[in-house]
C-alpha cells in the first residue's frame, strides 16, 4: 500500500487494524521505528505519508469512504477443529467480509490481497451479497508475490501482477479495469495478467508450491551430495545452467522458512484432500516432509559432530531470521534447529542483528516444547556475533545475514573451546578459508 501510495499521489490510501500499537508506530514521527524492516521502506512512508497514505484504526470510517478495499488480512494455518494443521483459518477474512457489508453505503470494489484457498471469492461474495444494505460489491483476486526482504523492489520491478476477476460481465470488467488502471501507472500492461477468479486465487499457492518444491528438490540433493563427495553448488551451477531449469532457487539451505511456503503448501494439500485428490495432496505434502527433515537432521548432525552429546555444551547460533534482510521469524529454520538441541539440553547463544530477544523467546514459547523456565535459562540473546561464540563449543550459521561473511572468524575461533565446530546452514562461507583458520568445517550439502 505505502508503494500504490507513493507511485499514485492522487489515489488515497488508508492502511487500517483493529491493532492501536501497530497502528501508532506505524504513525511514529521517526520513520525508522515502523513495525516491519524492509530495505528502502521506510523513505517510502516518509515520503507519502500524511500526503495520501495514511494509518488508522477508524475501520468503519475508512471502509465507508473506500471505493477499493483490500482484504490483507492473515489466513493462518488452521488450529482447531477441521483441517486442524492443514487448512487454512478464514475466520479473520469472514470477520472482514461481514464488517465491509455492514458498514458500506455505497458500490464497493473487493480485493483479495490475502493468499486464500480456491473459490474462496464466491464465500465472500455470498457474504457480502447477503448482509449487505443493498450495494454492489465486485470481487477480485491480487495475490501478492513479493519476498521480504526485497520488498519494495519486488513491487516496483514486479515479474507480473495478477488480477482474477468475474471478466464474463460488464461490472466485472470494470472492476477489473478499475484495478488494473491503479498498477499500469508504474507497472507495463504486459507484465498485468487478467485472469478468472479461480485461476488467479490457485496460481498463487501454485506459485509458492513450485519455489518451494525446488528448494526440498535441492536439500534432498544436499544430502546425497554430503554422503558421495559431490558437492550441491556445484550440482546446482551445473542443473540451473540449462536454461528450462534456470539458476533461481537452487540454494540448498537447513531448509526453507517463513509465513507462506508451509502455510500454502499445507493449504493446497488440503484443498486436494478434500477433493478426494490423494495422490496429488501427497506429492506436495513430501515437500514439507523433506524440509522438517532437513531441519531435523542439521541438528542431529551437530549433535552427532560434537561425539553424540551437547549436553551442557554452548552452541552459538548466528541468525534466527527465516532469511537476511528482514526481522520476521515465522517458521524460520533456527527455532525448530534449537528446539531439537534444546531436547538435547545444549545452551544456545543467538546473535541476529534485527531479530530482538523477546521474539527469540516467544517463538520457542509457542512450540509448547519446553517451559518457559528452561528456554530462559538455556537460551540467551546477546548483541554481537564475537559475544555469541565467546567459550562456545561450535557455531551454526542459520540466516544468510551478509555481515557474517566479513566476521573476524580468526579472532571468533581464538574465543571458542578447541576444536571448534562450524556448521554452515546456508553455504555462506568459503569452506578453504575457514579451514585454513582451524575450525571443523560442516557445510549442508558438502
Ligand atoms: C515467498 C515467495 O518467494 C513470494 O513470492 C511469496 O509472495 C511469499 O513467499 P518469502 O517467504 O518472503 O517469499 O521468501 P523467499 O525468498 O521465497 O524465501 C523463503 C525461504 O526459502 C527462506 O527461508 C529462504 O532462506 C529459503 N530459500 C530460498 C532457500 O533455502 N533456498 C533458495 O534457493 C531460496
Amino acid at each position: 500500500m505505502a508503494v500504490i501510495a507513493q507511485k499514485c499521489p492522487e489515489i488515497d490510501v488508508t492502511v487500517i487494524d483493529i491493532n492501536e500499537k501497530r497502528i501508532a508506530a506505524w504513525n511514529d514521527e521517526d520513520v525508522e521505528n515502523i513495525p516491519i524492516y524492509e530495505p528502502g521502506l521506510s523513505a517510502i512512508v516518509k515520503e507519502a505519508r500524511g500526503r495520501n497514505l495514511f494509518f488508522s484504526t477508524e475501520v468503519d470510517k475508512a471502509i465507508d469512504e473506500a471505493e477499493l478495499i483490500f482484504i490483507s488480512v492473515n489466513t493462518p494455518t488452521k488450529t482447531y477443529g477441521i483441517g486442524k494443521g492443514m487448512a487454512a483459518d478464514l475466520k479473520y477474512i469472514e470477520l472482514c467480509a461481514r464488517q465491509i457489508a455492514r458498514v458500506a453505503k455505497t458500490d464497493k470494489i473487493i480485493v483479495e490481497k490475502s493468499t486464500l484457498p480456491v473459490r474462496t471469492a464466491e464465500a465472500l461474495k455470498n457474504i457480502l451479497d447477503n448482509t449487505g444494505n443493498g450495494v454492489n460489491f465486485q470481487i477480485l483476486s491480487n495475490p501478492e508475490f513479493l519476498a521480504e526482504g526485497t520488498a519494495v523492489q519486488d513491487l516496483l520491478n514486479p515479474d507480473r501482477v495478477l488480477i482474477g476477476g468475474g471478466i464474463a460481465t460488464e461490472k466485472g470488467k470494470k472492476a477489473v479495469d478499475a484495478l488494473v488502471a491503479v498498477y499500469a501507472t508504474w507497472i507495463p500492461n504486459a507484465q498485468i495478467l487478467t485472469t478468472n477468479l479461480w485461476s488467479s486465487e490457485l496460481s498463487k499457492l501454485t506459485a509458492n508450491a513450485f519455489l518451494a518444491q525446488r528448494i526440498s528438490s535441492i536439500n534432498a540433493m544436499s544430502e546425497i551430495c554430503e554422503k558421495t563427495g559431490a558437492d550441491v553448488e556445484e550440482v546446482a551451477k551445473a542443473v540451473g545452467m540449462d536454461s528450462r531449469i534456470g539458476p533461481k532457487f537452487l540454494k540448498a539451505s537447513v531448509g526453507f522458512g517463513g509465513s507462506c511456503f508451509q502455510k500454502d503448501i499445507l493449504n493446497l494439500v488440503y484443498i486436494a484432500k478434500s477433493y478426494g485428490l490423494n495422490e496429488v495432496a501427497d506429492y506436495w505434502e513430501q515437500v514439507i516432509i523433506m524440509n522438517d527433515h532437513q531441519k531435523r537432521r542439521f541438528a542431529a548432525n551437530i549433535v552427532k559432530t560434537l561425539y553424540n552429546t551437547v549436553s551442557g555444551k554452548k552452541i552459538a547460533f548466528l541468525g534466527w531470521a527465516f532469511k537476511k534482510d528482514t526481522n520476521d521469524t515465522r517458521e524460520a529454520a533456527a527455532i525448530y534447529v534449537a528446539d531439537h538441541l534444546l531436547n538435547e539440553e545444549a545452551e544456545i547463544v543467538v546473535y541476529d542483528p534485527k531479530v530482538k530477544a523477546e521474539q527469540i523467546y516467544a517463538d520457542l514459547e509457542y512450540l509448547e516444547t519446553h517451559s518457559s523456565e528452561e528456554i530462559h535459562r538455556r537460551v540467551k540473546v546477546v548483541n554481537t556475533a564475537q559475544e555469541a561464540c565467546k567459550d562456545a563449543h561450535a557455531v551454526a550459521v542459520l540466516t544468510e545475514w551478509d555481515e557474517y561473511k566479513k566476521l573476524d572468524w580468526k579472532s571468533i575461533y581464538d574465543s571458542m573451546l578447541k576444536p571448534a565446530f562450524l556448521f554452515d546452514g546456508r553455504r555462506l562461507l568459503d569452506k578453504e578459508e575457514i579451514e585454513k583458520i582451524g575450525f571443523k568445517f560442516n557445510a549442508i550439502g558438502n
